[in-house]
């Protein structure tokens, strides 16, 4: 079975499908996990596979604040930090602890299209807040709020998905006013914080917690694999409580122990901290490569900003093009992309279309956009 494919949606051998959103497998890090699980068990106690307490392994945490600490450049105490299953699990969490169902949640537009379905499995509203090119846009957001009083706002403030989009620090900053004013949260997925190639992202909301409006969801599925289904929530001590008290925590203890266990060796003994050097390297000369193929092929028919990290190219076609009957075609062609339309959350933007250079090398990102190119008139 060796070099089976075996994820939801893997496209048959030979299509270039840009549509995915995961790593390619040459970034999957089995030696690292390897050196990482040796690590744990050459001195394992029984203990440490029984229920883990409630907020996480305090030793996880521990690591994981001081890798934090070293990567925003700003203090994070470990009693801020919760352990989670990964941000789809943490989105669920937070839609059972700090909303109702029949509640308005406000997210971006575009927005991760996942999000929509977990907040809908709630009974949650969605309203989305219009975006420009560094973000949310304010004057929209209070506009929605003299309409609307919702439970969160759920933003992607770093390197947005679909967008890219970065939110500059002053509108961070007026995001947890608004919050403070309005009183509603800010759950912020910050899941590419940590995937720049160029600048540093300003900084993570998960550094603003102390106004009790923020809850920052961080994960290891971008930085080291969705198979450890592990990541953490960062908020102030009063809402990590919330979460504590949460019935599912309380059954089954800590989220996924056993995985935080190898990642706090992950973490000390500094090979999560190479895997992401080397990541932000790999992916930028991705980025490189769909920015160049795109400039190629679709210079004058499309509209882009090349991002500055995470995984995503999201592309506007001025003419209306709806991109959405054109997978189809594509899947013909051997090539793939994700239709703009499902990003959105009031049935727009079908002119658009999203990219993602993560799970292809740079050959097959050049080959993939060449073999779409037809498909544009
Ligand atoms: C914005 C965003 N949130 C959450 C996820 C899923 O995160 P996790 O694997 O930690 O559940 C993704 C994965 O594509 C994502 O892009």
């Amino acid at each position: 079975m060796s070099g089976t494919v075996t994820f939801d949606g893997a496209p048959p051998p030979g299509t270039i499908n840009m549509g995915i959103g995961q790593p390619s497998a040459n970034l999957l890090p089995v030696e690292l996990v390897r050196k990482a699980s040796e690590a744990f068990f050459a001195d394992a106690q029984p203990f440490e596979l029984n229920y883990g307490v409630l907020q996480g392994d305090e030793r996880f945490l521990a690591s994981l604040a001081d890798y934090l600490t070293d990567e925003y450049g700003t203090a994070v105490s470990a009693d801020t930090l919760f352990v989670s299953g990964g941000n789809s699990q943490a989105l669920d969490l937070v839609s059972v602890m700090f909303a109702k169902p029949g509640d308005t949640v406000f997210v971006e537009e575009p927005s991760y299209f996942l999000a929509f379905q977990i907040f809908r499995d709630h009974g949650l509203k969605i309203v989305g807040i219009p975006m420009d090119d560094e973000g949310i846009r304010i004057p929209e957001l209070e506009k929605a709020l003299k309409v609307h009083r919702p439970a969160f706002l759920y933003t992607i403030p770093s390197f947005q998905n679909p967008g890219g989009q970065c939110l500059p620090i002053e509108r961070r900053k007026k995001l947890v006013e608004l919050a403070k004013k309005h009183n509603f949260l800010i759950v912020a997925d910050e899941v590419y914080q940590l995937l720049y190639y160029y600048e540093v992202p300003p900084p993570a909301f998960g550094t603003m917690t102390g106004s009790e409006a923020v809850v920052s969801l961080g994960s290891f599925s971008k930085i080291l694999a969705p198979a450890m289904r592990l990541g953490w929530i960062q908020t102030s001590p009063a809402l990590r409580n919330q979460l504590i008290s949460n019935g599912f925590v309380n059954s089954g203890g800590s989220i996924n122990h056993i995985s935080s266990h190898l990642v706090r060796q992950a973490i000390d003994l500094g090979l999560l901290g190479d895997h992401v050097a080397h990541l932000r390297k790999v992916y930028r000369s991705r980025v490189e490569a769909m920015d160049r193929a795109l400039r190629k092929e679709f210079g004058s028919l499309a509209k882009w900003k090349k991002p500055g990290g995470g995984y995503f190219f999201w592309i506007e076609f001025p003419d209306g093009t709806d991109t959405g009957p054109l997978r189809e075609q594509a899947a013909k062609l051997e090539t793939g992309f994700q239709g703009g339309a499902v990003f959105s959350s009031s049935g727009g933007l079908s002119n658009f279309l999203r990219l993602s250079f993560a799970h292809y090398a740079e050959d097959q990102i050049a080959e993939g956009i060449r073999r779409m190119r037809p498909l544009f008139k």
